[in-house]
């Protein structure tokens, strides 16, 4: 089963060709994403008009090579995947039209993908992993602990009640006047820092529930580089080391109960899988590790590049829903917002304007 991803839902434009054999393994035959990050830096951030113009521009040209490097043409394909969200609308309208016209085209099923289940499923394409697991899921916009039961089966355990991680992350690497996008650029700075010489807060250690809190980690970042200010290249790695020292502490502790909570109501996970922008970090992977062996669970994270935004966790995601016969119709809507556990509620101090996306 062959099915083509299209990914466009923030300042990725992406396309890919994978192939799902019968015994259910997956195989990536061409993986093609095109940053944006040229267009946004001087912004600081992603603007999503920027973007959806960007994603007219290249997604086209993308599809054409994703196709070419497969070695493939349309008339093979099971199917077309396109992300529908959640993410920035003008975006995920590029994505989803173009994925429209060639199912129309080529009479091919259409499959609408939310992009947060193809971040939960990738470890199924990389390794073969079996339900039920654990996933980690911390990106620009998400930080959530979800129990994955089966393909549409979600059952979210923690979230964060304001920033996202990969937001703090970025956050911090814009207060401390460090380029965009934040979080690769922390990770690097953090190398040759001291994670001890601040004291920075360790949100929600020890509460009872698996939730997460960023914001006030990221104030009190804030108030140190205030305090410093101006600032050595040394105060900053430090800075670094120890905002990422104390993300770290947080996840860990979250994590656990995470498992915990897990267990309680589905027994033992078959593995703990970190997924998302955030799970390319090569300390939080670390942090995991740890975790995972606590749990007495392995512990699986997608390669740097399928953890980040790409077109082949899409047609994976595609490939999954098609061979249990879950395709769309042509009338499949664009979401800005779109829960993977549909019976999630808001935590209390719910006030992050980017984590419902
Ligand atoms: O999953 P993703 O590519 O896009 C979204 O769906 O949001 O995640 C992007 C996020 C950004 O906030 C970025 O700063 C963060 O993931 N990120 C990292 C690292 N690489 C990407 N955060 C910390 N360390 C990294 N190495
Ligand atoms: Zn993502």
């Amino acid at each position: 089963m062959l099915v083509l991803g299209i990914e466009t839902t923030c300042d990725e434009t992406a396309a890919a060709v994978v192939e799902r054999l019968p015994d259910g393994s997956g195989k990536i035959l061409s993986n093609i994403v095109r940053s944006q990050t040229e267009e946004h830096a001087a912004f600081g951030g992603v603007v999503p008009e920027i973007a959806a113009r960007a994603h007219v521009e290249m997604l086209d040209g993308l599809v054409e090579r994703a196709m070419k490097d497969a070695g493939t043409g349309f008339a093979q394909l099971s199917g077309v995947a396109a992300a529908a969200g959640p993410g920035l609308i003008g975006g995920v309208i590029v994505g989803l039209t173009t994925a429209k016209a060639i199912a129309m085209v080529h009479d091919t099923p259409l499959i609408a993908v939310n992009h947060l289940e193809a971040h939960a499923l990738t470890p199924r394409l990389t390794c073969a992993l079996a339900f039920p697991y654990l996933l980690f899921l911390a990106s620009g916009g998400h930080t959530q602990i979800v129990a994955v039961i089966g393909v549409g089966q979600y059952v979210r355990l923690g979230t964060t009640v304001d920033d996202a991680m990969g937001e703090a992350f970025d956050k911090v690497a814009k207060m401390l006047g460090l380029p965009y996008p934040g979080g690769p650029e922390v990770e690097r700075a953090a190398r040759g820092g001291d994670p001890a010489r601040f004291a920075l807060p360790r949100p929600m250690l020890g509460r009872p529930d698996a939730n997460f809190s960023l914001s006030g980690l990221k104030t009190a970042v804030r108030n140190e580089a205030a305090r410093l200010d101006p600032m050595e290249p040394q105060d900053i790695s430090d800075l670094c080391a120890s905002f990422q020292a104390a993300v770290l502490e947080s996840t860990a502790d979250r994590l656990s109960v995470g498992v915990r909570l897990f267990h309680e109501r589905f027994g033992p996970p078959r593995a703990l899988v970190a997924a998302g922008g955030v799970a390319a970090n090569q300390a939080i992977r670390g942090a995991l590790q740890d975790v995972a062996a606590k749990a007495q669970t392995t512990m699986i994270i997608p390669p740097p590049a399928l953890c980040t935004d790409n077109g082949a966790m899409i047609a994976w995601a595609g490939a999954e829903r098609l061979a249990l016969g879950m395709i769309d119709s042509l009338d499949a809507a664009p979401r800005a917002r779109w829960l993977l556990d549909e019976n999630a509620k808001a935590p209390a101090k719910f006030a992050n304007t980017r984590a419902g996306f």
